[in-house]
């Protein structure tokens, strides 16, 4: 039992508030796509001293003395990342997903450079242009979408757009596309533009390392990654890439430096001082989990869960963009069922289902109330959900959405909830009081 009693005796306020969260997450069926639960070992790592130290600069290469044991754990981490991306370059200090990416432009671009990504509406980060992001501030995108009839990229419009706008980057990775991305019919179209190519595999890069998607490398030429979705690791991020410079000579013919090296100056000192020693070790150690073969066991139960799910709903009726899913998360399309994805996600979400409104491609509605839902299934698959349970899951939020400000029935679909919750307890060694 992890014993919290110093915590609760010295800030019983904070105590309370990671009390209720816990007890939270034990309770509530956790359909978010980009959260998921990590291990007592990578918790642990979280909490420790490493805190404590400031390590800037890079493994044997560090402004302030004292970083020998520190160095062992980012070497680790780096040696994991490698393997599990097939890749010749790791930096594992991005502090967010939208650091990396901020870092990869900043290495490669010249502020105001041209980058092609999916449009926000239809899958795109905000880092991928948003113009509330710094990304649309100080880069000049466009953006391809995905298509009106069928909900999948159309690789023939990409080129087409690529082919127009000569872009200096091309983005392919996203937010809420529920398919598999082929990057080597994006590498064709990247040298058909002489564009660099960066793959943003935030949401599905646990299924890159179970070898359950066609591998980014050596299609790419950079990687980018938040560390905490299907990878079960720390909130954190990770760049990764190749040593080769494809486009040296034509975008950076004076640069002494080499990719790998303008990519480790962009994220120190570029955009980051110190990096979180205590983040990176758990990194390490959700990487280690990531190289057993429980995690692609675990990673095959994500996707016919997700599967499940979609196969279920679609009986109930819901339309599924792109009709389906190839991974661990499913865009529902809400309009046919005359509800709106912020009603949804409401009445869900007082029924202990927890998951959250999202715009859907070509979407009439405004992002604060759209027309649909982004449901994922990475975090039950960690709790030991399958497949039955997602058919219940399915069953439960038909009955909600049919039912929208009932609240009888939001009362009976809570008390299923938490029979399903306590069937599958999360973290039982840890019983705040
Ligand atoms: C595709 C993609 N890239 C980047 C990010 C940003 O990650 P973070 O929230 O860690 O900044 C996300 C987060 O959801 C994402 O989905």
């Amino acid at each position: 039992m992890i014993d919290f009693e110093e915590l609760k005796n010295s800030d019983s306020a904070v105590y309370e508030s990671i009390k209720k969260e816990i007890n939270r997450q034990k309770q509530t069926i956790e359909l978010i796509a980009s959260e998921n639960f990590v291990s007592i070992p990578v918790l642990q790592t979280m909490g420790t001293w490493l805190t404590n130290k400031y390590s800037e600069g890079y493994p044997h290469r560090r402004y302030y003395g004292g970083n020998d044991f520190i160095d062992i754990s980012e070497d680790l981490a780096i040696e994991r990342a490698k393997k599990l991306f097939d890749a010749e370059h790791a930096n594992v200090q991005p502090h967010a997903g939208s650091q990396a990416n901020m870092e990869v432009y900043f290495a490669l671009l010249n502020l105001k450079d041209k980058i092609l990504g999916m449009d926000l509406a239809h899958g795109g980060h905000l880092t991928h242009g948003s113009p509330v992001s710094f990304s649309g501030k100080f880069y000049n995108f466009t953006h391809y979408g995905l298509e009106k009839e069928t909900g999948i990229l159309n690789m023939d419009e990409v080129r087409k757009i690529a082919l127009k706008e000569k872009p200096k980057l091309i983005l392919a990775g996203y937010s809420a596309y529920p398919r598999n991305i082929d990057f080597k019919e994006f590498r064709e179209i990247a040298d058909e533009v002489d564009a660099y190519l960066l793959a943003d595999v935030a949401h599905f890069a646990g299924m890159i390392a179970a070898r359950k998607h066609q591998m980014p490398f050596p299609h790419c030429d950079v990687v980018t990654t938040t560390t905490h979705k299907t990878l079960r690791g720390p909130r954190g991020a990770l760049i990764l890439s190749m040593e080769e410079d494809r486009l040296k000579e034509k975008y950076h013919p004076d640069e002494k430096r080499n990719l790998v090296r303008m990519i480790d100056f962009a994220v120190f000192p570029g955009m980051q001082g110190g990096p979180m020693d205590h983040i990176i070790a758990a990194k390490a150690v959700a990487f280690g989990e990531a190289l057993k073969p429980e995690f692609k066991k675990y990673i095959e139960q994500v996707l016919k869960n997700a599967k499940a799910l979609a196969e279920r709903l679609m009986d109930h009726g819901f339309k599924l963009i792109s009709d389906g899913t190839d991974n661990h998360l499913l865009l529902v399309d809400l309009t046919n069922k005359k509800v709106t994805g912020k009603e949804a996600e409401t009445d869900l979400d007082k029924a202990g289902i927890t998951c959250n409104k999202n715009m859907i491609p070509f979407d009439p509605r405004k992002p604060w109330d759209p027309s649909g839902i982004r449901l994922g299934t990475p975090a039950l698959t960690t709790r030991g959900f399958k497949e039955s349970d997602m058919k219940e899951i399915a069953d439960l939020m038909n009955k909600i959405v049919s039912n929208i400000n009932n609240e009888k029935i939001i009362k009976e679909v809570r008390k299923k909830v938490k029979e399903m919750c306590d069937q599958h307890p999360l973290y039982p060694e840890i019983e705040l009081k």
